[in-house]
């Protein structure tokens, strides 16, 4: 059993706080979405209030050692804008000098620039643990990596979850004990790597999957089909194939009929190709109309929806239709109970109304989709023990 903040008396400590501040980042390295850092605020604000000063630590993107591009610094200044406190940057050049005594709030550079982080290093993870009285956990989206922030601290302090986690956790497994079905799953995003094992796991649980994004591609190409100048992973076709064949003779496997292309950054609308005749310049970043009205109708029909990843290259409007297309035809299934998660799918949706239709919307991606199919996750495991 995970205790969780507002089960329990935390007065007065020394916090070591584990956020997710992976937010999504534009070209310039401005925020695209600060929706994860907003839903922190509960547990930041709670933790402030009963009088306790607290090491805020989040990983931003993939870094192999130090990268400015990534640091955490800019996540701090919008942190201190939303909470309208000071927040301490505590910089990667001098990276556990933390000042609790002249800040109530502090927050270390990019964690995952230590080697440590990703190896779950028992030195590295005493060195964090050394900084605070308490650990607490409110990263629910990277509670599916077994990193030091995540798992080796809570072995070596007194570990609460955070008021994310806690409904986070509570919500989605609601969601998948005996779910009303039809079950339909959209998955979509740009790497089929990350989703073959969800993929093969949803062709079991779920009634319909419906394929979107480049993901879409490497099952196109085991087809046959031309893929134009869409990006496909070579070394995943295998799977891609078993996948497909598993899918068709189960029918549940959805892809696309047709497609938007054209290039990143066209300002005019996408032309659209059936995913049939695709020419050798063309590259499908949508999917198209027709594909949109299968995919609601099967939408339309569900009583438990779960989706994540984007289904088109949605940073750029031209191509932002298909997934837009897809949140309505969700928020528009009053009867079925929705769960929507990933960075990117909560950085495409922000400016589309009617999110209080989505029974719940997970700052978890990968996270999420672990925990549905795996029932719990390293980092929420580490909280009960
Ligand atoms: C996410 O965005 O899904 C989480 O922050 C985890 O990030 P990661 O995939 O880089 O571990």
């Amino acid at each position: 059993m995970i205790t969780y903040i507002d089960q329990i008396e935390i007065k007065n400590k020394r916090v070591l706080l584990r956020v997710d501040f992976n937010v999504s980042l534009k070209e310039d390295g401005s925020i695209r979405s600060d929706e994860r850092i907003k839903r922190a605020l509960p547990t930041i604000q709670k933790l402030l209030s009963d009088g306790n000063k607290l090491v805020l630590m989040s990983h931003l993107g993939q870094p192999k050692g130090y990268d400015a591009k990534l640091t955490t610094e800019r996540v701090a200044t919008r942190l201190e804008e939303l909470i309208g406190k000071p927040v301490a940057f505590v910089p990667f050049a001098d990276p556990f000098n933390v000042p609790l005594d002249t800040f109530d709030m502090c927050m270390l550079d990019n964690i995952r620039f230590h080697a440590g982080e990703k190896k779950n290093d028992p030195e590295f993870a005493q060195r964090l643990a050394s900084l605070a009285d308490v650990y607490v956990n409110d990263a629910f989206a990277v509670c599916h990596r077994p990193d030091a922030s995540v798992v080796g601290v809570a072995q070596l302090l007194p570990h609460f979850g955070g008021l994310l986690v806690k409904e986070e956790v509570e919500m989605i497994r609601k969601a998948i004990v005996n779910p009303p079905r039809p079950v339909v799953v959209v998955i979509a995003g740009a790497k089929i790597s990350t989703k073959i094992g969800l993929i093969a796991k949803f062709l079991q649980l779920a009634d319909s999957v419906l394929i979107g994004g480049a993901i879409a591609n490497s099952f196109f190409k085991v087809k046959g089909w031309k893929i134009g100048k869409g990006a496909f992973e070579e070394d995943h076709l295998t799977e891609a194939k078993e996948l497909l064949a598993l899918g068709e003779h189960a029918e549940k496997l959805v892809l696309p009929v047709d497609a938007r292309v054209g290039h990143e950054e066209m300002q005019e609308e996408p032309r659209v190709k059936s995913v049939e005749h695709i020419g050798s310049d063309d590259k499908m970043l949508d999917i198209g109309p027709a594909t949109e009205k299968h995919y609601k109708d099967i939408i339309e029909a569900a009583n438990t929806i779960i989706w994540n990843g984007p289904v088109g290259y949605f940073e750029n409007p031209q191509f932002a239709k298909g997934t837009a297309s897809i949140f309505e035809s969700i928020t528009e299934n009053a009867q079925a109970t929705s769960i929507v998660g990933g960075g990117d799918t909560l950085s495409a949706i922000k400016h589309l109304p009617d999110h209080d239709k989505i029974t719940h919307i997970s700052t978890g991606g990968g996270a999420m989709l672990e925990l549905i199919e795996k029932g719990t996750l390293p980092g929420i495991e580490a909280l009960e023990k």
